[in-house]
């Protein structure tokens, strides 16, 4: 999966680290079943920079989406939009034994620099956290290093699910 390579290397560290608060998605050909997209879904508490910017209730939960990528022969085919749909689902999913309480928010971090995700996720109704500031570019900056590019972050929250819905859409852990 080349063109996803630093997306597995993100997923992996969330996977590595969060275990079984951590869910990899992954977009199939119907024809060729090759994996043509991938993203991951982190469940934990909110930290406290992520409650300030996005007015979320203090102590929350959140899932942060990472590694969202998807191959390039196979790119402007609503690949991404479909992986934001599913991760959305399973955000709303009424949590099981892994994760402790229903996040109140998704939220992701995009290079301010990369036009076609930030038009990707306003189209899919995630709004700025405009008070949020970028700690690691701040730093750099400080230090006059021109470091990676400075980062959004990006969320929308997450509507409960119905109880019947919820049955419907449940899938074993
Ligand atoms: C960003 C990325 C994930 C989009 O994947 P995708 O499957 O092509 O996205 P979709 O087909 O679902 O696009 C939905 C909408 O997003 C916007 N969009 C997607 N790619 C775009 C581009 N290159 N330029 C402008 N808008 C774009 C468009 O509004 C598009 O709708 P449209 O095709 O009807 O105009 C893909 O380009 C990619 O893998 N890029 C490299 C990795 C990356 O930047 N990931 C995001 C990290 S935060």
């Amino acid at each position: 999966m080349l063109f996803g390579a630093s997306s597995l290397l993100a997923i992996l560290i969330q996977h590595a680290t969060y275990g079984g608060r951590h869910v990899t998605l992954l977009a199939e050909s119907r024809g060729s079943g090759e994996v043509v997209g991938c993203c991951g879904l982190t469940f934990d508490a909110a930290p406290p920079d992520v409650v300030e910017a996005t007015g979320a209730p203090e102590g929350c939960e959140y899932a942060l989406l990472t590694g969202l990528a998807v191959a390039p022969s196979q790119r402007r085919r609503g690949v991404a939009s479909a992986l934001l749909a599913v991760a959305e689902q399973e955000a709303r999913r009424v949590p099981s034994s892994g994760r402790r309480r229903p996040p109140a928010l998704l939220a992701l971090l995009v290079s301010k620099l990369n036009m076609a995700g930030r038009r990707l996720y306003e189209r899919n109704g995630y709004e700025e956290a405009e008070d949020w500031v970028d700690a690691r570019w701040e730093q750099d900056a400080e230090k006059g290093r021109i470091g990676k590019p400075r980062r959004l972050l990006l969320f929308r929250r997450i509507a409960r699910a119905t109880a019947s819905a919820t049955r419907t859409n449940a899938k074993p852990d």
